[in-house]
């Protein structure tokens, strides 16, 4: 059988399809020049001299969507397929980022808190929140999640406006400066890449132009916010909330992020439900054993799609 090595982890299912296929190797304990395939994931992805030791690589597959953790023009040079899992998660990342900016408008965190600590029979009704309805909302990356988001916004009356490199057939505001969005909306959604072109370009100009009354949104990767202006900028007022499932150097979030009220924080979980990760599982290894029947694999990323 051919040799894959994992990377991170898999679900049960998942190994028990690649076993049926595959001789499986661990990180501590294999043959670089055995291994054909690699399995692996959005976060490890595959570090570069790791990959420049697996001389016979043919397919990377990476069980999720983002593959800024895996060198892909590398790959393509050397002739090895880099996959991931586009589509099949777009509902359940839009549902995290609305998740999030509902938890920030009507503050379930502390609401919650109010409730269990007695504070509501000891000193009355909670403060008021604010409604999310009728917001403008900034889409930094119109892609396949991107809409996704905008379309689950509709039922709130959003406004959608959004900046990407280039414009989209859609009837949506463009903006082709992002400060400048950000001064026109009360929401910024950050849902592009990872990666060197989107590397912090959330940065202090652009928070201080979404301002005391914005809300901002990260479900993409922590290195496209620039982490430590964002507390800054929550420290002093001049951002008002954030809603943050991704972050600079996870799993570790910085103490100063964790003591602030004005935050919703969760640990990468976009995705993380039972459905959506058996879909991104059940096409993870289908790249894999598609590989292996004929050469080809279903969901290539870009760079990779001419081998
Ligand atoms: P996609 O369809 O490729 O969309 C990405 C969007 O970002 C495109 O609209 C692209 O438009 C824009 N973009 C790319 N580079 C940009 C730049 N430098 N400046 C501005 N806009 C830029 O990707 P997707 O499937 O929607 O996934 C997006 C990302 O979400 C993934 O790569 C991953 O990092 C993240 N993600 C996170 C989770 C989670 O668990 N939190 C789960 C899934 C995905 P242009 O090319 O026109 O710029
Ligand atoms: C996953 C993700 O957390 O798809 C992505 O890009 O960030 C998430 O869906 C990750 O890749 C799963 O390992």
């Amino acid at each position: 059988m051919p040799d894959l090595l994992q990377i991170g982890g898999i679900t049960d299912t998942m190994r028990d399809r690649l076993e049926a296929a595959f001789t499986i190797h661990q990180l501590d304990n294999f043959d670089p020049d055995k291994i054909t395939h690699v399995v692996t994931n959005g976060h490890d992805g595959v570090n570069p001299d790791l990959m420049a030791s697996l001389s016979n690589l043919k397919v990377i597959s990476g069980y999720g969507v983002g593959y800024d953790a895996v060198d892909a023009n590398e790959a393509a040079r050397r002739g090895i397929i880099v996959t991931h899992t586009p589509d099949v998660l777009n509902e359940e990342v839009a549902t995290t980022a609305l998740l999030l900016m509902l938890s920030c408008y009507r503050e379930v965190l502390r609401d919650d808190a109010y409730l269990r600590s007695g504070d509501w029979q000891a000193k009355g009704n909670a403060p008021l929140t604010r409604s999310a309805d009728n917001q403008t909302v900034g889409i930094l990356g119109l892609g396949r999640i991107g809409q996704a988001i905008a379309d689950k916004l509709a039922p709130w009356k959003s406004k959608i406006v959004y900046h990407s490199r280039n414009r989209k057939d859609v009837a949506y505001t463009y903006y082709d400066n992002l400060t400048t969005m950000a001064k026109d909306c009360d929401v910024l959604i950050c849902i592009t890449p990872g990666g060197p072109s989107t590397n912090k370009i959330v940065n202090a100009e652009v928070m201080e132009a979404l301002g005391p009354q914005g809300t901002l949104i990260n479900v993409s990767r922590g290195s496209v916010v620039d982490e430590t202006a964002m507390i800054d900028a929550l420290q002093s007022g001049k951002l008002g909330w954030a809603g943050l499932d991704v972050f600079e150097a996870e799993p570790a979030v910085p103490q100063a992020l964790r003591d602030l009220p004005n935050t919703v924080l969760l640990p990468h979980v976009g995705s993380a439900t039972v459905e959506t990760r058996a879909a991104m599982g059940g096409l993870t290894v289908d790249n894999l054993l598609q590989h292996l029947k004929d050469g080809s694999v279903i969901s290539a990323v870009p760079e990779c799609k001419h081998l």
